[in-house]
């Protein structure tokens, strides 16, 4: 539940004209730093590191896939990056602002600002109907007119039949739908999703990666995408290889 609303909050920014022009003339500017991420926990008496001294720079507007075997540790990087959880070691920086230096407050402000992020686990909130869980970031975000837009949305990964139904009444890959729509539906500057194809069929998974990279052709929207599929790591301008918590050399 508490990351179900972190999901609607993440994605809460609409963005203004004016903040799309400024967008578009800074498409060489770094948006996002990882700076020796790493990430240990301690279960029982066990440390366990899933991550060690993760470098890379993304540059506004670049689309980077996130690849590695299951266990690799993309999902813990994914939300590190989100500011959804906090490194061990290292730092991530979002727009110049070093999260470190940020309360969960500070992070939540900024992610609510910035970014939208799409859960491997979807993190619906289960009471509220697809068309709520579509409208709730535009509602944080102060939004005068949610329900359109967030319609429209839903209508544009093929669930405008769906509008009224609860999370536990729609398959995997709609619930995926809506979440990708819950994401969209600001227009983050930066996107970070989850395995966004990993429970579609080929027709539905090319429709959504379609819109992803509308919106970043659109928008300007920086993506970082997890996935397995090579229907997206085509599409991306770099592929970053992670290996037991480590990338690869020539990746960073
Ligand atoms: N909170 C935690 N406590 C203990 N171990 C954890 C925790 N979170 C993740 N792990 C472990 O860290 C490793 C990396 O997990 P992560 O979810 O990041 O992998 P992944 O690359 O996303 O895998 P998949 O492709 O299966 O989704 C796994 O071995 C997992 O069991
Ligand atoms: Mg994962």
């Amino acid at each position: 539940m508490v990351a179900a609303k972190e999901a609607a909050a993440g994605s809460a920014s609409a963005h203004t004209t004016t903040e799309r022009t400024t967008m578009s003339n800074s498409l060489a500017q770094t948006i996002l730093r990882a700076s020796g991420i790493g990430k240990q926990v301690t279960t029982g008496d066990t440390e366990l590191t899933i991550l060690s001294d993760v470098s890379f720079e993304v540059r506004a507007g670049e689309a980077v896939a996130i690849v590695g075997v299951s266990g690799s540790g993309k999902s813990t990087l994914l939300g590190l990056l989100a500011g959804l959880d906090t490194p061990s070691a290292g730092s991530v920086g979002i727009d110049g602002h070093d999260l470190s230096a940020l309360d969960e407050d500070g992070r939540a402000a900024l992610r609510g600002r910035m970014v939208g992020f799409v859960f491997q686990s979807f993190q619906l909130l289960p009471a509220m109907t697809a068309l709520e869980n579509v409208m709730l970031p535009l509602e944080l975000a102060g939004a005068m007119e949610a329900a359109e837009p967030a319609r429209a949305m839903l209508e544009r990964v093929g669930l405008a039949e769906r509008l009224h139904h609860y999370p536990k009444q729609l398959s995997g890959g709609e619930q995926q739908r809506v979440a990708i729509a819950r994401a969209f539906v600001t227009r983050p500057k930066l996107l970070f999703a989850d395995e966004p194809t990993g429970n579609l069929d080929a027709t539905t998974g090319g429709q959504v990666i379609d819109l992803l990279f509308e919106l970043n052709r659109e928008s300007g929207t920086t993506l970082l995408l997890v996935t397995h599929d090579e229907a997206i790591t085509g599409r991306c301008d770099r592929v970053l290889h992670l290996a037991a918590g480590r990338l690869r050399d020539n990746d960073t």
